[in-house]
């Protein structure tokens, strides 16, 4: 098959990122904020969208149930007149199979709306399982029938309407969390969430839901409780800063001794990468615009953490940071503890020259879920090594920025094949090299 030129980047590395970026709103609560958007008869605002697929994805499915969606990319800006919701043809929705996670979050709008919800068959990347059953027990806890033997989707109704329950997560999942807030906001009655992720991308949904009318409360033992009302209004919201994004930029400063502003990035949600930062021996400075970070010179130093969920260090910050650790001197030991199989994205990176070994056990300091099971969830670094440009296949978001983020720091240059999928999650990361002036092309 003839490859397609547009989905290559040529990079010759070697050469530090110096300059200033902006990041824009979260990937991870932008697509959610649509989603909600469609509990309401009218029209919501939603600021500081970034330019990525996800979002188009979202658009599109929220237009084929008959929605207005219209969206100001130059400006991020996107309006959502949820006025009109209608059924959408089960052919239409198969064409957004495999695109997004996001299509199973629509259930209980759509339930609320509609009595009834098809779901596609859900992409995202592979790096683990990620099965839904949460979602699909919360779902059926709060009332409604869920049909998983259509061939294309799932298939759910609530002929009776959903109805507040106590509710209980088998581990704190973010899209699992989200569901039951979207579900259980126009539910009639109570619900109770107990085992809930908290992380501030939910904590923003949150915020819109309560600007649309919504009762939520939030324990100290991340329980959620929600009191059911009839009926919710549109929304104007401005998005969080990703902090994922940011914290790509900040690695890729460090790992290719660049000095990098990241506009838009802000401390609170970024407390726990800024710690780690710190200790590898990377500098940063925060302003009110956003965090300038920098490899002062000298040597970086090996850390060992653990990836968990809020406020612990995310499992997004992991595969860009890995990159840098293999610059830094001595042994760094990186615990998966949120996906069992996220570090596919080290075999490149070792081809390039790192040495990275990946274990089944837990090398972190508490045992995990993935303790006694066959998963190669530990890797231990070993560095600093340098790396050597080679020709690289980008395997799923998060790992394609991070073998971006290899190319751009090893000597010679690389070719790094399938950068389609980096634009799901990195709006114009091609403008943004050129801006930090790599040599890309
Ligand atoms: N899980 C289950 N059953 C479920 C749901 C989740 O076993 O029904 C497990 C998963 O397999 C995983 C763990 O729970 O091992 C956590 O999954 P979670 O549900 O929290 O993840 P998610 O909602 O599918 C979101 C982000 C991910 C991010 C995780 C964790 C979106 C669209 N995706 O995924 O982002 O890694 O939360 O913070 O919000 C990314 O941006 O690259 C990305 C993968």
């Amino acid at each position: 098959m003839a490859e397609d030129s547009e989905d290559v980047l040529h990079v010759v590395g070697g050469k530090p990122l110096n300059g200033t970026i902006k990041v824009r709103g979260a990937k991870n609560f932008v697509s959610k904020a649509m989603v909600a958007a469609l509990l309401a008869p009218g029209v919501s605002v939603l600021k500081n969208v970034p330019e990525i697929r996800d979002v188009h994805v979202v658009s599109d499915l929220l237009r084929l149930h008959g929605v207005n969606v219209d969206v100001n990319g130059d400006k991020g800006i996107v309006t959502i007149d949820a006025t009109n919701v209608q059924l959408a043809d089960v052919a239409d929705v198969d064409t957004l199979s495999g695109s997004s996670r996001i299509p199973i979050l629509f259930s209980g709008p759509l339930l609320h709306r509609l009595g009834e919800a098809f779901i596609p068959q859900l992409g995202g990347c592979n790096i683990g399982g990620r099965p839904i059953d949460f979602h699909l027990e919360t779902l059926r806890k709060l009332g409604a029938n869920v049909d998983k033997e259509h061939q294309d989707g799932i298939h759910i109704t609530a002929p009776n309407g959903l109805h507040g329950a106590k509710i209980h997560l088998p581990y704190p999942s973010v899209g699992a969390t989200e569901q039951t807030l979207l579900a259980a906001v126009l539910a009639e009655g109570r619900t109770e969430l107990s085992g809930a992720a908290i992380e501030p991308e939910i904590m923003d949904l949150v915020a819109v839901l309560q600007k649309m009318g919504a009762i939520i409360s939030v324990d100290v033992d991340r329980t959620f409780r929600v009191e059911g009302v009839k009926e919710l209004k549109g929304y104007t919201h401005t998005s969080l800063t990703d902090r994922i994004e940011a914290a790509s930029w900040a690695s890729a400063a460090l790992a290719t001794h660049g000095d990098i502003f990241v506009k838009g990035a802000t401390q609170p949600e970024m407390m726990t990468f800024l710690n780690v930062f710190r200790k590898i021996g990377g500098e940063f400075d925060i302003t009110d615009k956003g965090i300038r970070f920098w490899h002062p010179g000298g040597d970086l130093k090996s850390v060992a953490l653990e990836t968990d969920v809020h406020p612990g260090f995310m499992t997004d910050w992991q595969q860009p940071l890995v990159v840098a650790l293999t610059q830094a001197n001595g042994l760094s030991i990186v615990h998966e503890t949120v996906y069992e199989n996220r570090f596919g994205f080290t075999k490149p990176l070792v081809q390039m020259g790192a040495t990275i070994q990946l274990y089944r056990e837990c090398l972190g300091s508490l045992p995990c879920r993935f303790q006694q099971r066959n998963y190669k969830h530990s890797a231990v670094i070993f560095g600093p090594t340098p790396l050597e440009g080679r020709d690289i296949d980008v395997p799923d978001l998060r790992g394609g920025f991070s073998h971006l983020i290899a190319a751009l720091t090893a000597k010679g240059p690389s070719d790094v094949r399938g950068i389609s999928l980096i634009d799901r999650g990195y709006a114009d990361f091609r403008g943004k090299l050129t801006a930090l002036d790599a040599a890309i092309d």
